[in-house]
């Protein structure tokens, strides 16, 4: 496959549309395999990343899009690497060129062979949503908490919260902002959740926190909700920012910081993966082979070529709740 060409969308600025073009098929390192990509999702941090708003090794101009599944088709060498070639996988990729095209390169140890149950468009969102969700189980965990909150619930990670924390006994107060987002969650099998934009949240909210001793709040909204949530949990409560879809700072007053020992810190997956041993991640990543057809599963709107590029993406932010918008790289 070397010296030959595929499709790719390819990012030529920061803020710039993508362009659909025509480049070198990368080649694998030694412990890194080539994926012929099947399914790529379109996540929020794809759409930041397209910004520039995110922290990422990768420059411009590249191929976004960070996890995918597909065919390993070569190997790089190492016996990792060998071991995956011709498997069904799913993967993330972390180098300078992504998933938005016909193949992408991955180091072996973050590929998961599949399932032969499993399609390509139910693996495709393996990684990034489901390892955060079992990152922020391990949080609750080691904070002792009985109950948390969560922001942006109608999301596909906040789905998988509601899911995976009730298997794990933990309660979660989810927030969302739109009524019919309600029944969403509702469906999952969610006890309580709250719309940001009713009269009565903050005062409702406050009574199911103090009740639960919800002293975690996932926060992937930021802006003046975060200041507004943690001043309705119990003292010593703790924001984790997540995210940042408001595209506003994350406020907090000081009376709670001095006062009622509140805090704000970030989570991000690709810190907690350098915090975590390789025996460690070998077992988060094999235990994802059954979650992602249960509770870490995640619901597909729609697919698309590749041709459709920017298109895509424009209406994935249109209408984030109603599952993901997959790139299919190999139609025409
Ligand atoms: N830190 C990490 O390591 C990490 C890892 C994975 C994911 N994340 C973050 O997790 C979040 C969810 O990701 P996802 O893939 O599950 O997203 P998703 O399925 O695309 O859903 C996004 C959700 O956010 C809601 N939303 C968008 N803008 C909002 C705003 N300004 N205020 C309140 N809600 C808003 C959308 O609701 P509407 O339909 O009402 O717009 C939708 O329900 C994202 O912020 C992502 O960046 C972070």
């Amino acid at each position: 496959m070397e010296n030959q060409k595929m499709k790719a969308l390819v990012l030529e600025e920061f803020g710039q549309p993508l362009v659909l073009k025509e480049i070198d098929i990368p080649q694998p390192n030694q412990g890194e395999v080539l994926v012929r990509v099947e399914s790529t999702p379109i996540n929020p941090s794809d759409a930041s990343f397209m910004k520039g708003s995110y922290s990422s090794s990768r420059k411009a101009p590249c191929v976004p899009g960070f996890e995918g599944s597909g065919v390993v088709v070569k190997s790089g060498g190492g016996e990792v690497a060998d071991s995956l070639l011709n498997k069904r996988v799913a993967f993330t990729a972390g180098g300078q060129n992504g998933t938005f095209a016909q193949y992408a390169t991955a180091n072996a140890n973050f590929v998961l062979p599949i399932e032969d149950d499993v399609t390509f468009n139910q693996a495709a969102s393996s990684f990034v949503n489901p390892l955060t969700v079992i990152a922020m189980l391990e949080t609750v965990q080691q904070a002792n908490a009985k109950a948390v909150v969560q922001s942006a619930a109608a999301s596909a990670l906040g789905r998988m919260m509601v899911r995976y924390f009730k298997q794990h006994g933990i309660e979660v107060i989810n927030i969302v902002r739109r009524p019919e987002q309600i029944q969403i969650l509702k469906n999952e099998g969610a006890n309580i959740v709250l719309n940001s934009n009713q009269e009565d949240f903050l005062p409702t909210l406050k009574a199911h926190a103090i009740e639960l001793n919800a002293t975690v709040f996932f926060d992937a909204v930021a802006g003046p909700l975060t200041g507004q949530v943690l001043s309705s949990m119990p003292n010593g409560s703790t924001a984790y920012v997540y995210g940042a879809l408001s595209l506003q700072e994350a406020s907090i007053s000081p009376t709670q910081l001095i006062f009622r020992d509140q805090s704000i810190k970030g989570l991000w997956l690709t810190k907690w993966l350098t915090t975590i041993s390789k025996e460690q991640l070998k077992t988060a990543i094999l235990k994802l082979q059954k979650l992602i057809k249960t509770e870490l599963r995640t619901e597909i709107a729609q697919e698309c070529s590749l041709q459709e590029g920017s298109q895509a993406v424009r209406q994935y932010i249109k209408n984030m709740s109603s599952g993901k918008i997959l790139f299919k790289p190999q139609l025409q």
